[in-house]
């Protein structure tokens, strides 16, 4: 039988961090299975070398160039490159099944499980709950399935101008048809859902297995102390803080300890500043100069409950936990 995978998508040096962190905690849970990263042509050599010391295979994805219904897609609709590259994906025939999971999460324990799962098997989106969320999902290569998403994309275009408007459009029965195909909440659990759901959170989080980082802050858009094991500009509230590990913290962690011993050796000891080793170089020197998070621009309250609404809160900044036991208080007095 042809080998199962996971399957990342990495189409900048950012985001190829992201899949370093992310196969470092697939390995170090033991997966049984082989991991393959598609790039984009951004991705810099020296990440490409990290990637596949990682990786069983690193494939550059160049739809461009691709010679197949998705080049022309692409010439008709250009604003979904990102959303083309990550369906590329369905073409990896040599795999029986695969599992997708976007560069943005780090498993916490073994989850090869999910292999038992058919196509298209995935979690609610935390803003339409009808929809999935195609951050992880369980799915089978075939040419044919390719075609057909690329002709749909060209056809009706994306809800919401990426690829989790087309998955959804495609496998539309997903709501109603197979609740075997619904993953349950410890495969799903956003760093959002720690903040907008706290008691389900509670329940479950000690199960937790996937850690979706969503929103517009990534992991590496903060810098850390390794010293003191701190993440600049981010605490845990306290009680969670008893409850779960603070996954921020343990992705720095995973990356520091890993993932950057990898990219120094691969950028050499003298070329630090380019490329996705740019902010390291205060890490090195156990000093943090990376700059701070900048400071979010102020938005209107509707504006974040569209956004809160859309699964994107700032659960960091103005949707923080602090800021709304505030807002309660105040209530309350
Ligand atoms: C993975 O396997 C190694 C070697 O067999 C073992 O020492 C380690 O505890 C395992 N890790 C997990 C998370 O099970
Ligand atoms: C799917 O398409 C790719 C690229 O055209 C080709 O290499 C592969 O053999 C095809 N797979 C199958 C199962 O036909
Ligand atoms: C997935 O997480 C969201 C919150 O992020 C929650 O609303 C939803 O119920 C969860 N899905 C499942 C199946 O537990
Ligand atoms: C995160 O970092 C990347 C690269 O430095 C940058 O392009 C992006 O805008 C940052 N995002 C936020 C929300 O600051």
């Amino acid at each position: 039988m042809a080998g199962e995978a996971f399957v990342t998508l990495a189409t900048n040096d950012n985001y190829a961090k992201g899949a370093m962190v992310l196969g470092r905690s697939l390995r170090n849970h033991n997966t049984t299975k082989k991991l393959v990263a598609l790039i984009g042509l951004q991705v810099a050599e020296p990440c490409r070398t990290v990637l596949s010391s990682l990786y069983d295979e690193v494939c550059v994805v160049d739809i461009l160039d691709s010679g197949d219904a998705a080049h022309l897609a692409m010439m008709k609709r250009p604003d979904l490159g990102v959303t083309f590259t990550k369906l590329h994906c369905w073409t990896l025939t040599r795999y029986s099944k695969c599992v997708f999971m976007d560069a943005d999460t780090m498993v916490l324990s073994n989850i090869d499980e999910l292999f038992d799962r058919e196509e298209l098997s995935a979690a609610p989106d935390p803003g339409w709950p009808d929809c999935f969320n195609s951050g992880v999902f369980v799915f089978k290569p075939s040419n044919e399935t390719y075609n057909k998403l690329l002709a749909l994309c060209t056809e009706t275009g994306s809800f919401d101008g990426g690829d989790q408007g087309v998955l959804n459009s495609y496998f539309n029965t997903w709501a109603t048809a197979d609740i075997s195909k619904h993953l349950p909440f410890i495969y799903n659990l956003s760093s959002i859902a720690i903040y907008s759901y706290l008691p389900a959170f509670k329940q479950y989080g000690r199960d937790a297995k996937v850690v979706h980082f969503l929103g517009k802050m990534k992991p590496w858009n903060y810098s850390y102390n390794p010293q003191s094991g701190q993440v600049k500009g981010h605490s845990l509230p306290s009680d969670l803080r008893q409850v779960h590990p603070d996954y921020l913290t343990l992705w720095w962690e995973l990356y520091t300890n890993y993932v950057l011993p990898a990219l120094r050796q691969a950028y050499g000891q003298t070329a630090f500043n380019t490329g996705c080793v740019e902010e390291e170089v205060s890490v090195a020197a156990g000093e943090l100069s990376a700059p701070a998070p900048p400071h979010p621009p102020q938005v209107s309250s509707e504006e974040r409950k569209q956004r809160w609404e859309a699964g994107q809160a700032d659960y960091m900044g103005a949707d923080s936990f602090d800021n709304i036991e505030r807002k309660l208080d105040s209530f309350l007095k």
